[in-house]
């Protein structure tokens, strides 16, 4: 790039465009000097203790992944001199892949539509004991990256929807729970995974303010939370590698957010050894050449300093005695299945299938029956009413005798559901699919105990009533049957899905399986039909939504291994609807930001400007900033009750001041107790029978370990600990003073029905200032609470708005500002329907 360009000037030809540059932050900050965090320092204590006791070689270890030759996703090397076995590592974010024997949660953009905060807490806590009774230590979830920009990225049901608040709470809630149970939690993925598309080679551009007010803001909430490890992603963030982005890793994570425990990279995302480590990673998974022997040579020849890898070991047991491992360990013993088999034995080495035949599997059962209910909990209240034309929802026997049900979406396909994890449901690769979604696929995924269908959930509810069923499930409608079908009933249900997973983005808004036509031949032919979108993501609903004969249409998010019970007993209303679509869903498709497909850029790197370009703007902030009408808006979902709000109050706790006060202080930082061993000491113990790519932390010959000329280190690369966080930082999630809270402000709100009990979402939101320096979305969530209610009564709902609530990024000063002037507070059931208003005034 620097040769091509100098080449322009002497040919004076035009320079190329300029791409996106990441700027250079070193050194890695040290963990464990914060001072304002009891729990923190004292698992620094012990990890101090524990890594103080290790050699070179154990050091490096704990750092290196040994490249799938354990029973998880992601497994560390043994530490038999300290009785200490490897890490076992193992997706994902909705519960144990892929094993048997564990429930079917949900998955996070169902768990985000309930916006019900102790019900995610809950789910975290089944999730979290899940994994600690397999044996697992570090649980790979909850996602928080995607962010949701794009309404076609392929993750986007992995995390919690589309608004970074939203994300952090119920990210941070997730972490409690799981962390609480004892078992490790991971913040993925850091920064600016949006799409599924080249992902592993396309440089996310976007622009400081961005990358702290969305990207970086709901990691804050995970790492005050006390979440255990982050997950650097695969793509690159202004043309520097997720997993070498000294600017991402170092000044924003570890410095700004105060992050104390550990980076660990996404599977085979290192790309570098020296510049990986030096810029901030701390786990290489699940292992590479470019850690175990040649990072033991890295710091033999003085390349890394001790005091780095010391940091990265201490920052690994420091995140392993903070969510009690230790006491989790002893208590469950090593994991106790294969992440690569279901089968009871398997070879010791499964990726090279040699060694000794040993049992893998031992098909421990970690259900309860808290778990199945939190599974249908989040499911049931996932589901959002979108429109209910007359009261025609819910079904009774007295408006229903006969119920036709259509749409192969309906009914469970005929991969069954233990392939999900697999992407049995994508089309294409693996196969087309041929019914019910009830999850994405890829690491956000998981095998079900069972799964009951739509139209089974329909069938069972039903019966009860003495309503009968039938099903219409071909895609055909131009035949005699599907008139059949459809005249003799008094209600149709029609079924449409669509899906996504890892590696594969959506490619369209459209129902799959022909739905879109079954629901138009349905609606001309019968007065009374119902929708059940079942989606990952943001469906095109123009064709039918309005049509008259379309008298009710529901949206299930990905639900779990309850969902056709959840539908039917929100059709039946045994269950008063309160899910709230976590996302924006537009009347025309331009008002997406697309994926990119972007040709190579002189880097080789496809350039994604969008995420940048798009900036603060991106789903309900953009139609409202743009003031263009959404089909249906963030927040939005209806109930078979009528809520009313009344009587906001704000009170002031206390007024941020305009910049943030001076960063607690760090305890200063620490050199390294150890010496550099001799060489030799490193080289591999004589006889030792290698087994053929396993990640050893030796090396082959003292002369590896030879300094060979001096690594190229960037400009401004230095190991000297600075005195001093950064103004924003100095504290877990960032300072402390952006986590007080500044108002209170609380209402009323009533259930009007006269008969039935319910939960809604009360949610507010911000509109920052008028302001030219620092252009704000003209509203942005920042609180929500979910009361349940019976018929007539009113709860008096408190929301806090902390200072981080109020505050913009400013990138000159690099830290966080309160602005001077008038903030306008709402209140309401989405981010449209906004009944009280008030205003905070701050001079
Ligand atoms: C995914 C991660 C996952 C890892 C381990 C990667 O392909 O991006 O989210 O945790 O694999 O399975």
């Amino acid at each position: 790039m620097l040769l091509w360009n100098k080449l322009q000037s002497v040919l004076g030809v035009l320079p190329l465009q300029q791409l996106a540059y990441s700027p250079h932050h070193y050194p890695s900050p040290q963990g464990g000097r914060l001072t304002v965090d009891v729990e923190w320092a004292d698992a620094y204590d012990k990890a101090e203790a524990f890594v103080s006791k290790l050699s070179l070689a154990e050091k490096v270890n704990l750092t290196s992944g040994i490249r799938d030759m354990g029973l998880c996703a992601g497994n560390t090397g043994d530490i038999p001199a300290h009785d200490f076995w490897g890490f076992c590592l193992q997706d994902g974010p909705l519960g144990v892949r892929p094993s048997d024997l564990v429930t079917g949660f949900g998955s996070g953009i169902s768990a985000g539509a309930t916006f019900n905060k102790e019900l995610i807490n809950a789910r975290g806590h089944a999730i979290g004991y899940e994994f600690k009774y397999k044996g697992i230590d570090i649980a790979l979830g909850p996602t928080v990256g995607p962010i949701g920009l794009k309404a076609l990225g392929g993750r986007n049901f992995e995390s919690f929807g589309a608004d970074q608040y939203l994300q952090g709470v119920a990210g941070a809630e997730t972490v409690k729970g799981m962390q609480d149970e004892g078992v490790m939690a991971n913040a993925k993925h850091w920064i600016a995974n949006e799409q599924e598309w080249d992902r592993r080679r396309i440089s996310e551009n976007l622009d400081d303010r961005t990358l702290h007010e969305v990207y970086a803001w709901p990691f804050a909430d995970l790492i005050h939370a006390g979440v255990g490890s982050v997950m650097c992603s695969y793509n690159l963030i202004n043309n520097s590698w997720g997993c070498e982005n000294s600017y991402t890793l170092n000044k924003v994570l570890k410095d700004e957010l105060g992050f104390q425990g550990f980076v660990m990279s996404d599977w085979d995302s290192t790309h570098s050894g020296v510049n990986a480590v030096t810029s901030g990673e701390d786990m290489d998974m699940p292992g590479s050449g470019f850690f175990g022997p040649n990072l033991t040579i890295a710091v033999l020849n003085e390349t890394i300093t001790m005091e780095r890898l010391d940091d990265m070991a201490t920052r690994i047991m420091a995140a392993y005695y903070k969510t009690n491992l230790d006491k989790s360990r002893e208590e469950r013993g090593p994991p106790n299945f294969s992440e690569h088999t279901l089968r009871d034995t398997d070879y010791l080495y499964p990726p090279i299938k040699s060694g000794p035949i040993v049992t893998v599997n031992k098909h421990v059962d970690v259900r309860r029956q808290f778990h199945y209910d939190v599974a249908y909990n989040t499911s049931v209240e996932s589901v959002v009413l979108l429109k209910n034309n007359d009261g025609i929802l819910p079904l009774s026997k007295a408006n229903t005798q006969r119920i036709t049900v259509l749409g192969g979406a309906a009914r469970d396909g005929s991969h069954g559901s233990t392939c999900s994890h697999v992407g049995c449901r994508g089309s294409g690769e693996f196969g087309e699919v041929d019914g019910a979604t009830q999850l994405g696929w890829g690491a956000g995924a998981t095998y079900y105990p069972y799964f009951v269908s739509p139209y089974e959930g329909i069938m069972n509810r039903a019966r009860k009533d003495w309503i009968t069923v039938n099903g219409y499930f071909a895609p055909e409608t131009d035949n005699e049957a599907f008139q059949i079908a459809t005249s003799g009933s008094d209600v149709n249900i029609i079924f449409g899905l669509s899906s996504s997973g890892e590696k594969w983005d959506r490619e369209h808004t459209n129902l799959w399986m022909n739905a879109d036509e079954t629901i138009l031949a349905a609606a001309a032919q019968h007065p009374n039909n119902i929708v059940v979108v079942s989606s990952v993501g943001q469906i095109n609903m123009e064709k039918w939504i309005d049509h008259d004969n379309i008298t009710a249409a529901v949206f299930a998010l990905p639900g779990g291994q309850d969902t056709g019970t959840a539908i039917a007993d929100v059709l039946f209303g045994d269950t008063n609807p309160s899910g709230k679509l976590p996302f924006s869903i537009a009347r025309d498709d331009k008002d997406y930001y697309d994926i990119v497909k972007a040709e190579d850029a002189s880097n080789g790197h496809p350039q994604d400007d969008i995420i940048g370009q798009a900036g603060l703007y991106y789903d309900y902030r953009y139609f409202d900033q743009y003031k263009i009408e959404p089909r249906f808006e963030f927040g939005y979902g209806l109930s078979y009750s009528k809520f009313s709000y009344d009587d906001l109050e704000i009170k002031k706790v206390k007024q941020p001041s305009e910049y943030l006060p001076p960063p607690p202080r760090l305890l200063p930082a620490t050199s390294s107790k150890s010496t550099l061993p001799p060489a030799y000491e490193l080289v591999f113990p004589k006889g030792f029978s290698k087994v053929p790519k396993f990640i050893y932390p030796w090396i082959d010959s003292e002369s590896q370990a030879r300094k060979k000329g001096s690594y190229p280190f960037p400009d401004g690369y230095s190991t000297e600990q600075p005195e001093q966080a950064s103004l924003a930082g100095g504290a877990s999630g960032g300072n402390p003073a952006l986590w007080e809270v500044a108002y209170k402000v609380s209402a009323n709100v009533t259930n009007n029905s006269i008969d039935r009990p319910g939960k809604t979402v009360v949610q507010m939101y911000i509109g920052y200032p008028e302001s030219e320096e620092y252009p704000s979305p003209p509203r942005q969530l920042r609180g929500f609470e979910k009361p349940y209610l019976n018929p007539h009564e009113t709860a008096r709902v408190e929301l806090d708005i902390l200072t981080r609530d109020l505050s913009v990024w400013d990138v000159k000063t690099a830290s966080w500002v309160v602005q001077r002037g008038e903030y306008s507070v709402y209140i309401g059931s989405s981010s449209r329907d906004l009944s009280l208003y008030g205003i905070i005034r701050i001079e």
